[in-house]
């Protein structure tokens, strides 16, 4: 017996969903690997919404990338906000997460949910991630329990970079692993929703994913992770600074855009630009008539 044909799906009912936390947790039991890309912006989250992908991070490497500082370190919390804000207004189906800024959260609970609260209430944020275990595992607890999802990150987390000897991967000897592992589990257990593990052994994250139910993001931490994270300007080549070794490049913007600016300035220089096709015209009469009034104008 042929099935009754169903009727077509109206055309914004196939509109993805937007991610939600439980979508997220769905994929992980699925094994369905997660994208997430960083964006600072409204077009380069106009672009992660077009290209699909899961979560968008408002990362603290805007700092660099965006910015021109030379580290994380110095980024300002209205700095995010408007970056944050900014890449809301791109976005309608990826879950957008705000990096809460070097210390913006560190000091105490009550500062960081005040921070936090700002990037959802300001910048339009669904979550926000906060560095390291330590410390910060009770500010996470303290977030989540204010109702604010709260993403972590583990293993070489930039905002500390002096205190971890440098930008370099971590969890290299058994008892740094271990102390990567016990961060990751002590922020599961204070209620974070997904965490990050930054360059980190792959064998060490993949052993540590054993001991976890949320989704873990991994960005040069191996292929096991439940999912993967670049920053935008080095998977695009956009930035011209120094890029870690596991930021595989998937374009080289930068040499197009300064070909395309050099191209401009070349033919402004000579005159090429602009041209016919780029120029408004006048009616004949009318500018016959606008000339005889300029030259009656005192
Ligand atoms: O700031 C950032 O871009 C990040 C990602 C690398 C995870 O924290």
């Amino acid at each position: 017996m042929s099935a009754t044909p169903r009727s077509p799906v109206p055309q914004d009912l196939e509109a993805p969903l937007p991610m939600t936390l439980p979508r997220l947790a769905e994929k992980k039991r699925l094994g369905e690997r997660i994208v997430m890309v960083t964006a600072y912006d409204y077009p380069s989250a106009q672009v992660a919404e077009a290209a699909g992908v899961d979560v968008v991070l408002v990362g603290d490497s805007a700092a660099m990338t965006v910015l021109g500082y030379s580290t994380t370190v110095p980024v300002r919390i209205d700095e995010m906000l408007m970056l944050a804000a900014a890449a809301r207004r791109g976005l309608q189906t990826p879950m957008l997460i705000g990096d809460l800024p070097f210390g913006s959260y560190e000091a105490s609970d009550e500062l960081a949910i005040a921070t936090a609260q700002r990037f959802i209430k300001e910048a339009g944020c669904d979550a926000v991630k906060l560095e390291r275990g330590g410390t910060s595992v009770q500010r996470a607890r303290a977030i989540v329990e204010s109702g604010i999802p709260v993403m972590g990150h583990v293993g070489l987390t930039p905002q500390t970079a002096t205190a971890l000897g440098g930008y370099k991967a971590q969890g290299r000897t058994a008892e740094r692993a271990i102390g990567v592992a016990r961060d990751a589990i002590a922020l599961q257990a204070a209620g974070c929703f997904s965490i990050v593990f930054e360059a980190i052994p792959a064998a060490v994250a993949a052993a540590i994913m054993e001991r976890l139910e949320v989704p873990v993001i991994g960005i040069g931490a191996g292929p096991e992770t439940d999912g993967q994270v670049l920053v935008f300007h080095d998977l695009l080549g956009i930035y011209d600074g120094h890029a870690p070794r596991f930021a595989k490049r998937y374009g080289e913007l930068r040499a197009q855009m300064v070909a395309g600016v050099a191209e401009y300035a070349a033919e402004v220089r000579s005159g090429a630009f602009p041209s016919a096709e780029h120029t408004y015209s006048i009616d004949d009469e009318e500018l016959h008539q606008f000339r005889a009034g300029l030259a009656e104008l005192a």
